[in-house]
């Protein structure tokens, strides 16, 4: 027996459970994984809440690291005692162990801590693909990313300043303009005061920009399309204030041929050979200290109702791990 979080009902926090589950032997292809730090991710809220809908029962949570505790028939690639993380459906990561396909799973260098990869399995995964696969992001670009001192949004940041981008960051207060300014953003606005469409095209001479990233959705999604310019990509990643309006497409045609994509990691790691060097390429930029990791909130897995709670009241900067 082991203790994993389970939900029958959407709802608040309060609807995740801490449980006894039965987690049993590998089958064929698979392994076990005694789970060390688990993340925690804007999608959890919206599997919580109902807003992306499963069937229920069912677990939480997309991203771990650990170690290798059980190999099944056929599995080559991993032995036990392997240091291990991974981004996986269907959710049922907050779990102190967890049976998964080995094909899920990506071996950890050495430099790479457990508490770092399950912070960074997920979204840095994401910031990967958003800077370069989404718009390939290159030196003399200035680019806008919202929500910039979140977890996606920190890594974004340094990451795109070490691409040798100006990075412009929308933040909910003068904390977090801070922060963010601290990880590599040139320009945070503090959005919940200024206009940041003003702001934006102040700052790049009434040109805008070539992409925006915007996780926030319903708030901003008007706001960032002015911030665009000609053939600029408006990249929407995530709803954290709720979905998009169905989509206008003379709102792409009337600001200049506008392009439109609203990317899932899930497409992106599809492929195993993808998923494996997007992780490398990740590694590679934590280890260099070119992207440092934020483990900003720690709290146990059987408390994630609070952790849960703090993320959807913007208390949150970076990462939060949870230790199961
Ligand atoms: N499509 C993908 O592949 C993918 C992958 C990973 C993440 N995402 C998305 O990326 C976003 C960031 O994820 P994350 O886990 O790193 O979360 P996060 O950015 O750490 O937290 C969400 C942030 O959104 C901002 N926000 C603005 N309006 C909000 C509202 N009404 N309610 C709550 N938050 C609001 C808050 O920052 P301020 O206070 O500064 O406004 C808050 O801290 C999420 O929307 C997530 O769904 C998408």
């Amino acid at each position: 027996m082991t203790k994993a979080i389970r939900y029958d009902k959407t709802g608040g926090p309060e609807v995740m459970k801490w449980v006894d589950v039965e987690v049993g032997e590998p089958g064929e292809g698979e392994v076990r994984l005694r789970q060390s730090a688990c993340g925690l991710n804007y999608i959890d809220v919206y599997f919580r809440t109902g807003l992306y809908p499963q069937p229920l029962p069912a677990g939480l949570g997309m991203e771990a690291a650990g170690e290798v505790t059980a190999v099944g028939e056929g599995v080559s690639a991993l032995k036990v005692g392997d240091r291990v993380a991974y981004v996986a459906r269907p959710p049922g990561a907050y779990a102190q162990e967890r049976v998964l396909r080995a094909d899920q799973v990506i071996k950890l260098p050495d430099a790479i801590g457990d508490e770092a990869a399950a912070s960074i399995m997920l979204q840095g995964l994401t910031a990967q693909y958003l800077l370069r696969r989404t718009y390939r992001v290159k030196a003399g670009d200035t680019i806008v990313i919202q929500a910039a001192a979140g977890g996606v949004g920190l890594i974004v940041c340094q990451w795109a300043k070490a691409l040798g981008a100006t990075v412009i960051g929308t933040v909910g207060s003068d904390e977090k303009a801070a922060i963010a300014k601290a990880h590599g953003c040139d320009h945070p606005i503090v959005y919940t005061r200024e206009d940041f469409t003003a702001r934006v095209r102040e700052i790049t001479n009434g040109v805008g920009v070539p992409v925006v990233y915007d996780s926030i959705g319903k708030d901003t999604y008007t706001k960032s399309l002015d911030c665009l310019a000609p053939l600029g990509m408006f990249v929407s990643f995530g709803n954290a204030s709720g979905p998009l309006p169905p989509i206008d497409s003379s709102e792409f045609a009337g600001r200049g041929s506008l392009f439109f994509t609203r990317p899932t990691l899930f497409t992106y790691i599809a492929r195993r050979a993808d998923y494996e060097a997007m992780a490398a390429e990740l590694f590679d930029v934590v280890a260099s200290g070119k992207v440092k990791t934020s483990i900003n909130q720690r709290c146990a897995l059987s408390d994630v109702g609070q952790a849960h709670a703090g993320l959807e009241a913007r208390k949150t900067t970076g990462s939060t791990v949870l230790l199961p």
